[in-house]
């Protein structure tokens, strides 16, 4: 046979074929394609093909191995496409999905989104400011000057060595933040991260979560605050009374402690409660009209009340939780017993 006819005899084989799975197809390419095919050895074969031939032998080996590839790619493409159809046809849609790993909210959050949901009914918004503060929002429009012996209790980190921005050591910069971009009526309820410099203990750590409260309009008094909070006492703790007690803070005037009334009738709250009924929950009090004025707003028109309450003693006490470095720790152990308090 001439070299020729051996060509045109591969040609006719490569387009007949129709191997059945990849086997069949890896023989196909061995054959055709692989570094010791059949067509190689014909291409030495010009040498002997008359010298006028030369030109359509060139051509029928491209056309050969061209038919070669392109059959090899076909064929490839289609076993590949009857393989997805294949796993399609045994997907199983009656088999159980694969468990999904369920979160759970954080008990601090829980606490604060409840604290926030009860002031939310009865028309507050949530107000937002900064974790890293500067002096004049956290401690003087606070009325906390700088030479103020106040400014001890709440003794902070401070950045760079920059006696201007620091980490803030309450939610009481939110008022002046609202305050001063805004004109009352203002009632807001502002949950968030605070820094304290304290040495880290079961009882105390140097980072925790507050509540703030501001509500300002004209003629607001101090029953409106008692009354705001007695509401709050009930809906978060059963509390059927509370007792204010009189205290300082430097940005309110007059000042108070809240205690929400528990009850002695078990051991539980008897300790809670160191034998008295009374929980102590918050700090709150008449806005300071010194406070209004340094934030831009008239103290002879308005007036109004703020509190501020620590969630983590708050959630310790909810929870029966013993340490309050376990809240920081994220021991996914501890977390988890609170998932079906969402
Ligand atoms: N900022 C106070 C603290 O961290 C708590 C507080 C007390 C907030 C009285 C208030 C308030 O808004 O009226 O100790």
């Amino acid at each position: 046979m001439s070299a020729f006819d051996q060509l045109n005899a591969l040609l006719q084989e490569i387009k007949s074929a129709h191997p059945q799975n990849a086997e069949e197809l890896e023989q196909f390419r061995i054959r055709f394609l692989g570094t010791k095919n059949v067509i190689k050895p014909l291409m030495g074969e010009i040498k002997t093909v008359p010298n006028e031939q030369k030109k359509d032998f060139g051509q029928l080996i491209n056309r050969t191995v061209s038919a070669a590839e392109a059959k090899f790619n076909a064929l490839k493409a289609e076993l590949e496409a009857a393989a997805e159809d294949s796993d399609a046809q045994h997907l199983d849609l009656t088999a159980p999905g694969e468990p999904l790993e369920l979160g759970s909210r954080h008990p601090i959050a829980i606490t604060m989104n409840r604290i926030v949901s009860i002031f939310e009914r009865i028309g507050f918004v949530v107000a937002d400011g900064p974790e890293i503060e500067d002096d004049w929002h956290n401690f003087t429009a606070m009325n906390t000057p700088e030479d103020h012996p106040a400014r001890d209790m709440q003794d902070t980190f401070y950045l760079l060595n920059s006696t201007e921005m620091l980490l803030r050591t309450h939610t009481s910069p939110v008022q002046a933040r609202t305050m001063t971009s805004q004109q009352p009526p203002i009632r807001i309820i502002a949950p968030g991260r605070v820094y304290r410099n304290e040495t880290v203990s079961a009882r105390s750590h140097c980072q925790f979560h507050q509540v703030e409260g501001l509500y300002i309009d004209e003629g607001v008094s101090f029953a409106d605050m008692k009354q705001t909070l007695l509401y709050f006492a009930k809906e978060m703790f059963g509390a059927p009374k509370i007792r204010l007690r009189p205290s300082f803070f430097p940005f309110t005037e007059p000042s108070a402690e809240m205690d929400v009334w528990i009850g002695m009738d078990n051991e539980r709250n008897y300790r809670l409660s160191k034998g008295t009924g009374w929980l102590e929950i918050m700090g709150c009090g008449m806005v300071d009209p010194d406070v209004l004025e340094m934030c831009g707003i008239d103290s002879k028109k308005y007036s109004g009340f703020a509190f501020g309450m620590g969630i983590e003693r708050q959630a310790l006490r909810l929870y029966d939780i013993g340490d309050i470095r376990y809240f920081f720790e994220n021991d996914v152990r501890f977390l988890r017993q609170f998932a079906s308090a969402m």
